[in-house]
């Protein structure tokens, strides 16, 4: 199972698309991840554990032969709704991101297409020690312009990046290290 992971939650998210156009690409059976997550707080920990739907998120990790990252660049970072899933995620037991095959992208307005968004995610991820793909990294800039009305990925470069990078996260996830 292929989990794809948007960090951004609206419903025409091009994160989201963008996810969806790159789990067609990879081509196994895909889940996606609800990041609709409450704001981290460690009284609610406290008195109430790990939320059922954080559980969830790392259960699906875990189980996952892969993962698919995109963020938007929310003032020249990654999203807040996306940090606030890693450090949830972070507060649950069996180390679910240890060794996975990760592919990070972005979807962004800007015209450097969410690159220091990117970085900021690696930066974020270090902790967990994931296996991060080694790319391309699809960096979609004017993200708004890039689909039609039934969410196909229209960038042809854009496409072609996307299918090499698909190409490499498979590669890496069935093959032993
Ligand atoms: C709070 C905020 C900050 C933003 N900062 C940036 C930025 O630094 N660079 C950029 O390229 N776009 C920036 N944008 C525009 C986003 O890239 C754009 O909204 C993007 O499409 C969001 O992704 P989505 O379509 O998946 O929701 C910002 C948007 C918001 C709401």
């Amino acid at each position: 199972m292929l989990l794809g992971i948007s960090g951004s939650l609206r419903k025409e998210a091009t994160n989201r698309k963008l996810i969806r156009a790159a789990a067609a690409l990879y081509g196994t059976d895909y889940t996606e991840a609800d990041l609709n997550l409450p704001l981290y707080d460690g009284d609610l920990e406290t008195e109430h554990g790990v939320p059922a739907a954080v559980a969830t998120l790392a259960t699906q990790i875990a189980q996952a032969e892969a993962v698919i990252i995109a963020t938007p660049e929310y003032n020249q970072s990654l999203s807040g709704v996306l940090k606030n899933a890693l450090d949830w995620v972070s507060r649950t037991d069996g180390a679910p991101w240890r060794n996975k095959p990760v592919a990070i992208m972005a979807a962004a307005a800007g015209r450097a297409g969410g690159a220091r968004a990117t970085y900021a995610l690696r930066l974020a991820m270090v902790p967990f020690r994931p296996r991060i793909s080694a790319g391309p990294e699809l960096l979609l800039a004017a993200s708004a312009q890039q689909f039609d009305d039934t969410g196909m990925l229209t960038n042809d470069l854009a496409l072609k990046t996307l299918t090499e990078a698909m190409d490499t996260l498979r590669h890496e996830a069935r093959s032993q290290f």
